[in-house]
């Protein structure tokens, strides 16, 4: 029997099944208890931003981030349209309108050029998504947010410990975190993230207001003065203590965890730099990428598309996903009556060119052996 190589296992250690242990034996399993501050001051912190509010996973994460504006019917909000549909639905769900750009040919993530004709008198926020480990060029986008006082809210739900050069035509170029970027960010931190506590999200932001409306968001919006007693709609989207301590064993270990993925990321970038026939990920001059999931994409030269390719990898015992299928392919938003007519020719490309290769933590040197030999016989 062939053994199949996933495309992603979690690897947990010895401190996750300590920590988890220890809520189990003092009973703080529900949504208070010590790991759940820990772990939002700790995440906020190696981010590099203020306040860190934990949530049941990343798809509310984005829901909250966008609730914090209460935006108005009407207000819109301009994202990739190559990206998961929690984008667009955290903008739907808070009553306003999702507007599209296209990818970058090269990172995949939203072409940054392509976001100034979008803007217009109701545009409210930017929501840059940093696409499988590779940063969006943000400056741009903070340049055009602070000319039309819209909010920025990344979507880091791929790219923990990844970096951007912030500022790199001035004088003082830094390279700082993605989720640290924007006014607020979103993180997911589902089993196939880098940190993962199996369900989970987080929003950062170093605002203090806007920490407090996340808080009352996350939470029903109970009120502190009198429980019971309500004058704002919320949610219940709290995290529990056990899979937070999950989440902070592995911030103690998140160097080890981004040098593993950058190591996977330029082992397979060797081995199938050969290869004519696929476009490979990149990592531009002011980006360190982390290669959440390793994506390729087929030339047309093979005259295959990605579905194709994936049937011909699992008969060789390679585990794959397909791309993002953009938002305005997408029937259930067509149905609303979003994005009738719009064409986005790169993401359209990408998503039926494209798919990701195995990338979990657990992936060895062999296992990356095997994957390049089988996708070398598939295209030979
Ligand atoms: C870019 C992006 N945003 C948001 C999410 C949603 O996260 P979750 O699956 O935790 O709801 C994901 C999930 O993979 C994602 O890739």
């Amino acid at each position: 029997m062939m053994e199949m190589i996933p495309v992603n296992e979690p690897l947990l250690g010895q401190r996750e099944l300590e920590y988890v242990t220890e809520c189990i034996k003092t009973g703080w399993i529900s949504s208070a208890g010590k790991f759940i501050t820990d772990f939002e001051e700790a995440w906020a912190s190696y981010c590099g931003m203020k306040y860190g509010i934990a949530v049941c996973n990343g798809t509310v994460a984005l829901q909250v981030a966008v609730g914090c504006l209460d935006l108005k019917p009407g207000d819109e909000v301009i994202l990739p349209t190559f990206t998961i549909i929690s984008c667009a639905l955290a903008v739907i769900y808070n009553g306003a309108t999702p507007v599209l750009v296209d990818s970058d040919p090269r990172t995949w993530c939203m072409d940054v050029s392509q976001i100034k004709s979008k803007i217009s008198p109701k545009t409210r926020a930017i929501i840059p998504v940093h696409i499988y480990g590779h940063p969006v060029d943000m400056d741009p986008i903070l340049e055009l947010a602070e000319k039309h006082k819209l909010v920025v809210i990344e979507d880091a739900a791929e790219v923990h410990g990844a970096e951007y050069l912030s500022g790199r035509n001035g004088p003082n170029p830094i390279w700082r975190r993605c989720g640290s970027l924007g006014h607020l960010s979103a993180f997911s931190f589902y089993a196939n993230k880098l940190i993962t506590t199996g369900e989970g999200g987080m929003v950062l932001t170093n605002d203090p207001t806007i920490a407090e409306t996340a808080r009352d968001l996350r939470n029903l919006c109970f009120r502190s003065d009198r429980r019971f007693y309500h004058t704002k709609f919320g949610h219940n989207f709290r995290i529990t203590n056990v899979q937070a301590a999950l989440g902070l064993a592995q911030i103690e270990r998140i160097e080890t965890i981004v040098a593993h993925k950058r190591w996977i990321g330029k082992s397979y970038t060797e081995r199938l730099g050969k290869i004519p026939y696929l476009q490979l990920p990149v990592e531009e001059p002011w980006a360190k990428q982390v290669y959440w999931m390793y994506g390729v994409i087929l030339k047309d030269s093979t005259g295959m598309d990605a579905q194709e390719f994936a049937r011909r990898l699992q008969q060789r015992g390679v585990q794959t996903r397909p791309f993002f299928l953009g938002m305005h392919e997408q029937p259930v938003l067509l149905a609303r009556g979003l994005f009738t007519g719009e064409t986005y020719p790169v993401a359209e490309r990408i998503a039926q060119k494209g798919l990701y290769l195995p990338s979990g933590l657990t992936l060895d040197e062999k296992q990356i052996d095997q994957v390049y030999n089988a996708i070398k016989q598939v295209l030979a």
